[in-house]
């Protein structure tokens, strides 16, 4: 009996033992971080998603609530209003359209909670912070490239990305102001919603209402790519270029290396930027209210030289 309680007192002090070695360091704060993103349909996004979530990775402290309103408007505002009911601590959105959006993030803002508007705008000021690239900068780059490329003239379609957000109205008129003083004509244009089945659609269109096409200028790389099945399905992809946005390297960049994409200008995702943003915010330092992303450019002159950054 008393070697029986002697083992166990000696147990339970080495048990104790083990117990205080292993407490844990009193609970490190943790910031809750909620995260509404208008789709993960698309590579961009399931890649902002990816960036994301790798800047978290040397921050445990963070936790990231992830939602994906699944292309719905009503779902993302509906995303935006769970997370001031749950009183997260920052809010990442990256809206699907811009005048919608507005009110939610408005109403964030206004209780306090720092929002920051990734990719795509929402109206006004009533947001901690904007980050993303200039798209109109992008689409005036493509212009010119497009100007310069075709030797000033030749029948371009443009197929335009969701025309109710900023990025498809910027790279639109960017675009435009890019052409403007050469002898290239628009001799289609549509709007594909960003997506690569509409596309190829609105270009079946295209390729039926025009025997002379010589360039696509499509506001995203899906886009681009639909266009060019379309044209490789009427058996005319060699007589036209195509340029796209986006520029990721499985997407775009490997688009340009197959000979795909005469061109394909970067778009990168802010991901990585959104965290090291929030992480100031949570410590309470001053941050811009707008942050601009550079945009490089790839050809298969640049693509294996890290392509070439707009001016
Ligand atoms: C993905 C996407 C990208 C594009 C961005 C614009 O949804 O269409 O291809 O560059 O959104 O906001």
């Amino acid at each position: 009996m008393r070697y029986l309680m002697t083992a166990l007192m000696t147990c339970g002090l080495f048990l104790n033992g083990i117990r205080a070695e292993d407490k844990p360091a009193p609970a490190a704060k943790t910031w809750t971080l909620g995260m509404s993103q208008c789709n993960l349909g698309e590579p961009w996004r399931v890649q902002m998603n990816a960036d994301i979530k790798k800047a978290t990775e040397a921050h445990p402290e963070l936790n990231v609530i992830y939602k994906d309103a699944q292309n719905d408007t009503l779902k993302q505002v509906s995303q935006i209003e769970e997370f001031i009911a749950a009183g997260v601590d920052v809010i990442i959105v990256s809206p699907k359209e811009a005048a919608p959006l507005t009110p939610p993030v408005a109403a964030a803002f206004e209780k306090g909670i720092p929002v920051i508007v990734l990719d795509r705008k929402v109206l006004g000021d009533k947001f901690t912070c904007f980050i993303g690239a200039d798209n109109k900068k992008i689409g005036l780059a493509a212009g010119r490239w497009i100007a310069k490329t075709l030797g000033g003239k030749g029948n371009v379609v443009e197929l335009m990305g969701l025309m109710t957000s900023t990025p498809g109205q910027d790279r639109n008129s960017g675009f435009r102001e890019g052409i403007k003083g050469s002898a290239i004509k628009i001799v289609f244009d549509a709007e594909m919603k960003w997506l690569e089945p509409d596309a190829r659609k609105e270009m079946e269109s295209a390729l039926a209402r025009s025997d002379s096409i010589q360039l696509v200028y499509a506001h995203n790389d899906p886009g681009a790519h639909g266009a060019w099945l379309a044209a490789k399905a009427a058996g005319r992809e060699k007589d036209m270029l195509f340029v796209g946005i986006d520029a990721l390297p499985q997407e775009g960049r490997a688009y340009v290396k197959q000979g795909i994409l005469a061109a394909s200008f970067e778009y990168p995702t802010g991901g990585r930027e959104a965290i090291d943003t929030a992480l100031k915010l949570l410590k309470k330092e001053t941050v811009e209210k707008s942050i601009t992303l550079r945009s490089r450019v790839f050809t298969p002159a640049t693509i294996d030289k890290d392509g070439e950054w707009l001016e």
